[in-house]
């Protein structure tokens, strides 16, 4: 259906509802509300009353989550099918037979279908610089989702991670704010494709607009303080490219920026977001959000009053999601004129929108399981991508690859556990249930089983018998990190390790023997002084469930590593400047002094980059300019090396990163090979937010930097 016929079928629709319908569509509840209690459940675990409640008498839009009885987690595809099937069938019973969009959190994969193939968590994902592999990940999360009786993804998110100690740093795509553009659009275009009403597609969802990622405390669900030049440069432009993607729907900020919860502010929600981002598709909340803008907030000074503010500043669906109360009062304030009519229409029309859009109202079969869910070719591409977003951070003596037949000790907590590697949205919301995991997934201590031909020996934390076993050992694998979290259940008051990690990685390295130290985890936590006196240092993040197998493939050499960082790695634990540092950073005795810089990750192989020149070194505003660049592959095998090429604004009116990334490059070279490489820097490239808070590009000089060369050009006036 045309853009068109969408729109004379929702006007159409939308003047045969009443009223109650059409609050009805702006709801969306948890599963539980139509599921049978944990105490009285048998094979079904939805309620026939419940859903009629739900569905038929408060005609509810959407549905979301797996159910939260028995155990909030991931069910067998077939009891997907099957449910979600019993959903659109009581949709089909309503009087306009409007069908509900069932949303889920498929946020590295079908997060809860079982045996789902489920990819480097996108911290990883941006480590890998490889937008191919995250365009491959949105189109099997699709299918998979799809293939679930599945409608709608909570992901990606667009938030950019600028503050490590946030929880949720590890669902971002780290730093940048064109690595970040880049990977999220490559997974909207994959998941959604060109017409995300296809059998194997399906619509994102961007989150969390806006400023969520930058809390000021590092917690979640804290206050963000952030100027709106800052906001417009650095945390609006992934979203702004989002939204030209494709993707139709967006989830609201959870706190606050500048003191208006995000779920309150107008001047985001739509005056920027509609006025000039031009987003068309609709909004919706997170958890519970409108209802804490009373609850929690003090911002309302009743629930009522909560939904109002929410629903005029521009929220077109409440994820309220336990009853029927945004439903009710949305009622009450519709019918005593304090909202209008005609805001009532215009988000169940942008709803109804992408309903059509993405096919709901002509069902077609579900996608069959059989070359869909979990194919040999998906597996395949999650072990790449698990390989590519590995980081190799340091490798002295070249104490890696190891040997095949090198007698290793294996110890620290994270080393044989799949969700040490997984984190969060894993089977569970907190990805925590181990015993949940499939069994056929290897865990970094098993994939090296697998793989060495030499004595394989675990401690997992016992100091006394690391010490006594590793002189019958060659090598020390020392696996530390985290366990998984989500959200505010993984606050934190600093990015130390606790003392009982630091006290084993004291053992490891006092028995003299080599160690290689590898991280897991959604963050940076601090490594420094381990670090320094290890041999080789890998940096793990959360690589899926493919990542044990990934990482054993790069401790033995089978796989040359190409992961970069996407973050700036702390030395400290306030140590928080990003690598797109101000002069003021840099200045007297501020430096950027990151344990590892961001992009920063070695190969088995080396790289070196030669003949940077710019096609002309002087350009009106408004006309490109080309770069190009020599790459070779200086070492003696086979490996991938990203080439990254950053600008600086060498004089501006608002004070200018020393260098941003403004395009790069992933390339295969064999020993010896060398690629020429083009890159076509545009004017927005050039540009940034002025003091009148638009963007602008300022005639003058600006250096281009790829490796260790510059060269320069000049905008005239
Ligand atoms: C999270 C969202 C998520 C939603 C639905 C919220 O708590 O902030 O990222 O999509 O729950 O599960």
């Amino acid at each position: 259906m045309n853009a068109q016929e969408i729109e004379a079928k929702v006007k159409h629709l939308l003047s045969q509802m009443t009223l109650e319908e059409k609050v009805g569509q702006m709801t969306q509840v948890d599963f539980t509300v139509i599921g049978i209690p944990k105490e009285q459940q048998t094979e079904d675990q939805i309620d026939p009353v419940k859903l009629n409640e739900a569905v038929l008498n408060h005609h509810v839009g959407s549905i979301l989550n797996t159910p939260f009885t028995p155990d909030n987690k991931a069910q067998s595809i077939d009891v997907w099918r099957k449910m979600t099937g019993t959903v659109q069938a009581a949709a089909a019973k309503t009087r306009l037979k409007i069908p509900v969009i069932y949303g889920i959190d498929a946020i590295h994969g079908a997060t809860y279908t079982q045996n789902s193939v489920l990819f480097p968590q996108a911290i990883n994902m941006a480590a890998t610089f490889n937008p191919d592999l995250s365009f491959k990940e949105g189109e099997i999360t699709a299918r998979e989702v799809r293939a679930s009786g599945l409608q709608w993804n909570f992901s990606t998110v667009m938030d950019i991670g600028r503050q490590p100690l946030w929880p949720r740093l590890w669902e971002t795509f780290g730093e940048d704010v064109h690595l970040a553009t880049v990977m999220g659009t490559s997974y909207i275009k994959g998941h959604q494709g060109d017409d995300f009403s296809a059998a194997a597609k399906a619509p994102t969802c961007l989150k969390h607009y806006v400023g969520y990622s930058y809390p000021l405390n590092g917690k979640d669900r804290t206050p963000a303080w952030i100027g709106e030049r800052t906001l417009r440069e650095y945390f609006l432009p992934t979203f702004a490219a989002g939204i030209k993607a494709g993707s139709p729907t967006i989830m609201v900020n959870s706190a606050e920026v500048d003191g208006i919860p995000g779920h309150a502010n107008y001047h985001y929600l739509t005056t920027i977001l509609r006025g000039e981002l031009g987003f068309k598709g609709f909004t919706v909340s997170d958890w519970e959000d409108i209802k804490r803008l009373y609850t929690r907030d003090k911002l309302a000074a009743s629930e009522k009053e909560a939904v109002k503010i929410a629903v005029m500043a521009g929220i077109d669906m409440s994820m309220v999601p336990f009853d029927f109360s945004f439903y009710d009062l949305l009622l009450e304030l519709v019918k005593s004129g304090d909202v209008p009519l005609s805001r009532i229409d215009e988000a169940v029309s942008r709803i109804l929108t992408v309903k059509y859009q993405a096919g709901l109202f002509e069902p077609k079969p579900l996608l069959a399981v059989e070359g869909n869910f979990a194919t040999a070719d998906a597996l395949a591409t999650n072990r790449l991508a698990a390989r590519e977003s590995i980081v190799l951070a340091k490798n002295e003596q070249h104490i890696l690859p190891l040997k095949k037949d090198a007698r290793i000790l294996v110890t620290g907590p994270t080393a044989n556990l799949l969700s040490a590697m997984n984190g969060g949205w894993t089977i569970t919301w907190q990805g925590a249930a181990e015993e949940l995991y499939p069994k056929d997934k290897l865990t970094v201590l098993q994939a090296i089983q697998k793989k060495a031909a030499g004595q394989v020996t675990y401690i997992e934390g016992d100091r006394q018998k690391v010490l006594e076993e590793a002189e019958n050992h060659d090598v020390i694998l020392l696996s530390l990190g985290e366990q998984p979290y989500t959200e505010t259940v993984g606050n934190i008051e600093s990015l130390a390790l606790d003392q009982v990690q630091i006290e084993l990685a004291q053992t490891a390295i006092a028995t003299g023997k080599p160690v290689v130290l590898l991280t897991l985890g959604g963050r940076p936590r601090i490594i420094t002084s381990i670090a320094e006196q290890v041999s080789g240092v890998v940096l793990g993040f959360l690589p899926g469930m493919e990542g044990g197998e990934a990482i054993a493939d790069i401790l033995y050499g089978d796989y040359n590593p190409n992961g970069k960082l996407p973050i700036s790695y702390p030395r400290n634990t306030n140590g928080f400047t990003s690598y797109d540092y101000k002069p003021i950073e840099s200045f007297e005795s501020n430096v950027y002094h990151p344990l590892y810089p961001f992009a920063h990750g070695l190969s088995y192989s080396s790289f070196a980059t030669s003949a940077l020149k710019l096609e002309k070194d002087r350009i009106h505003s408004g006309e490109n300019i080309i770069v190009s660049v020599n790459v070779k592959n200086t070492g003696a095998i086979t490996g991938k090396e990203v080439v990254l090429v950053y600008i600086n604004d060498v004089a501006a009116s608002v004070t200018r990163p020393n260098k941003q990334l403004k395009a790069f490059k992933k390339v295969e070279l064999t020993p010896g090979q060398t690629e020429s490489l083009r890159f076509t820097l545009t004017p927005y490239d050039l540009s940034f937010i002025g003091v009148d808070l638009k963007r602008v590009v300022e005639p003058g000089d600006f250096k281009v930097m790829v490796g260790k060369e510059t060269v320069g050009f000049t905008v005239l006036k």
